[in-house]
This record gives C-alpha cells, structure tokens and sequence, in this order.
C-alpha cells in the first residue's frame, strides 16, 4: 500500500482547509479507507477537533519540520494522506506540493481571495512543467454564498487561471461549523444533509481526478 497524498494549499487562512480535510477524511474513512490527517498548521485546528472526535475519526498527527520524511515514512500504512496546511506561502506549504500527488486549492468568494493565490499557482504550474504534470491541481469554490454575485460568477474568473476549477463546490452552511465543534463531520448528518451531500461529491471528484 502506499497512500495517496492530497494537500490543501492556500496562501490565505480562512478559506475552509481544515473543514475540507476532515469533512473529505471522514468521507473516506466513511467508504472504508484508511486515513491519516497530517496537521501542518501551527493553529493546530485538526488536532483541535481530532481531540473531540471518536476511535472511528481519521488519526490525525501533528508534522512540523520534517514533513516531506515523515510522510514519506507513513505512506505505506495508509491509503489516503490529507494534509492539512497553513494558510500562507511557507516551507511546509512548498514542501506539501512536492510531496503531494494532488493539491486542491480552496477559494472563498471574495475578491482578495481570488487575487490572493497567484504565487502558489505559479509555483505549481512551473513544478508541473518539470515533473511531467504532478502534482494534480484543482481550484475548489468553498464556503460559496449563493446570494452573493461574486459567488455566482467565481467559476468563470477562476477559469480564467490555467487550473481546472473542480466541479464540485461547498455553500456557507453552519452545519459545516456546527458538526467539528462536536468532534463530527458532516458525513454524520446523513445522506440527504446538503452538506453530506456536497462532500461526497466532493471525495468522490477527487478519487476520480487522482485516478485519471
Ligand atoms: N462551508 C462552510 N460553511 C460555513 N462556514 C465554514 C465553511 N467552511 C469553513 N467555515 C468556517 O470558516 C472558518 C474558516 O474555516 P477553516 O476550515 O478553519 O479555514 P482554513 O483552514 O483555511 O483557515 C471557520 O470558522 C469555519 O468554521
Ligand atoms: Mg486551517
């Protein structure tokens, strides 16, 4: 076995990567896998939540300085790595795209969101170039208010970066907040939950674009 490694990259905080990443691993630990959360983010956050969640959550570690080793090390004993990353343009978030073999880069809808990642896009573009395409790398919309024009309109101006933009997206819904205070995910909800929902098709495009 040796796992598949996704790593959520952004340089801005607060655009939804840690509620991605547990949503997404108790997903898959939903369809069976064997997963393994990797907080590479000083806050901690999923630490924060693996503390309040059950034996049947993901494990989840804390990797600091030596990620590329350390999940090197833990490939063989999982089938899916996530990494959780922090919210700027550092070492570990450079060191996640090397390892990973996709990298899903979520954008709230807001204009200095959307502006906010042109850096990381570059640097993955220009690492494609040299490693014959790897990793894989899809813009998410996350935490999208319909009400909003720019949540309606974020598909066309992420289009406009050379990235698929992934088809599946998340909406601004408080059962996203409301299941990790409880040390739970969405997957718990049910399966006709909007956001239960939106995470399988989530987990499911991503299987589909790591496998293509
Ligand atoms: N789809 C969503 N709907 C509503 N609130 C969300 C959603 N995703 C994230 N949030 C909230 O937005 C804030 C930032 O999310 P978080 O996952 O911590 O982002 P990041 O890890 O990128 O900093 C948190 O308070 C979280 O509860
Ligand atoms: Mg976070």
């Amino acid at each position: 076995m040796s796992a598949e490694v996704w790593a959520w990259l952004s340089e801005k905080g607060g655009v939804g990567k840690t509620t991605n990443v547990i949503n997404v691993g108790c997903q898959l630990k939903e369809q069976g896998k064997n997963v393994l959360i990797v907080d590479a983010d000083p806050h901690k956050s999923a630490s924060s939540w693996s503390a309040l969640a059950g034996e049947n959550a993901p494990a989840v570690v804390i990797v600091e300085d030596n990620l590329k080793n350390d999940v090197a090390k833990l490939r063989q004993a999982f089938d899916y790595i996530l990494i959780d990353c922090e919210g700027r343009l550092g070492d570990r978030t450079i060191d996640s795209m090397k390892i990973a073999d996709l990298v899903v880069i979520p954008y709230a809808p807001s204009p200095l969101d959307v502006w906010g990642n042109d850096s990381l896009v570059e640097l993955i573009q220009a690492r494609q170039q040299v490693t014959e395409g790897l990793p894989k790398a899809a813009m998410l919309v996350n935490v999208a208010d319909k009400r909003t024009t720019l949540s309606r309109t974020i598909k066309s101006t992420l289009a406009e970066y050379d990235l698929p933009v992934l088809k599946s997206s998340t909406s601004r819904l408080t059962d996203y907040i409301e299941t990790l205070i409880e040390g739970k995910s969405v997957v718990n909800l049910g399966v006709d939950n909007k956001s239960a929902f939106e995470i399988r098709m989530l987990t499911k495009e991503l299987q589909e674009f790591g496998n293509e």
